[in-house]
């Protein structure tokens, strides 16, 4: 009923040119996924990814935004802005934003209601470090960061947005969590989603895994029930093992 999405979070790689060659190299290779697939590239490649990805199944979306729509806030970017150029998606609360940032549950609810506003789907990040997780807390922190960050939303507006657990112990250090331990946190997500937003929105909300996805990983992690999808970060990288993910039910 949910249907799959695979997002691409480049984080701060790829120039204008190198976006124009990833898009000419992975689009032949996904065009027949059946399933929605993105790419977060950073602002400055944001109108090349979308003029290479016009007429194709790819959806281009920014990997932050401000909350206003202007006025005399030097460095952001607005979700009107996003929206006018044609974005799909904008991520939010990524860990690293939270971590290096300043982000916080409050700043990511201003973020999603605005998105929300302009019809762009945010992609809501949400996890534990190690040392919550040692202490205990996941469920906690995974309780606290979709309460808070999703304060104020209608269900029908839930609906629309995705939600990516992303253990932050498993970002970029090559450790996965278990298929069993993902899917684990990620139903107990939707637990808090359907206290949230009663059940049947909450059956809708797509869920992504990610840390550390890569191609050997991904189909053990797409099989879990709760679990619609991925956040990639590395593996986005380089168009053979994206494609490769994006096509995991064909391995
Ligand atoms: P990774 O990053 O796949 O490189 O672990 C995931 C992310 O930060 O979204």
């Amino acid at each position: 009923m949910r249907k799959p999405i695979i997002a691409g979070n480049w984080k701060m790689y790829k120039t204008p040119a190198e976006t124009r060659i990833f898009m000419s190299q992975v689009e032949p290779l996904i065009r027949d996924a059946g399933l929605d697939v993105a790419i977060c590239p950073p602002f400055t490649a944001l109108e090349t990814a979308l003029q290479q990805t016009a007429n194709t199944v790819i959806r281009v979306g920014a990997q932050d935004v401000f909350w206003e729509d202007e006025g005399a806030y030097t460095g952001e970017v607005s979700p009107t802005m996003l929206k006018d150029m044609g974005c799909t998606y904008c991520i939010v609360g990524h860990s690293e934003r939270r971590q290096y940032f300043g982000e916080t549950d409050e700043t990511v609810n201003k973020k999603v209601k605005a998105l929300l506003k302009q019809q762009l789907i945010p992609i809501v990040c949400v996890g534990e470090t190690l040392a919550e997780r040692q202490e205990g807390k996941t469920r906690d922190v995974c309780l606290r960061q979709t309460r808070e960050g999703l304060a104020g939303i209608s269900p029908a507006e839930a609906v629309k947005l995705v939600i990516a657990y992303e253990p932050v112990w498993a970002i970029g250090t090559g450790k996965t969590a278990s298929a069993a331990d993902a899917q684990e946190v990620i139903a107990y997500i939707r637990s808090v989603l359907a206290e949230l937003f009663g059940q049947s929105a909450a059956e809708q909300i797509r869920i992504q895994y990610g840390g550390s996805v890569k191609p050997d990983n991904i189909k053990e992690l797409m099989g879990q029930p709760d679990i619609d999808g991925a956040l990639v970060g590395g593996a986005s990288l380089k168009a053979k093992d994206f494609a490769a993910i994006v096509n995991y039910q064909k391995s």
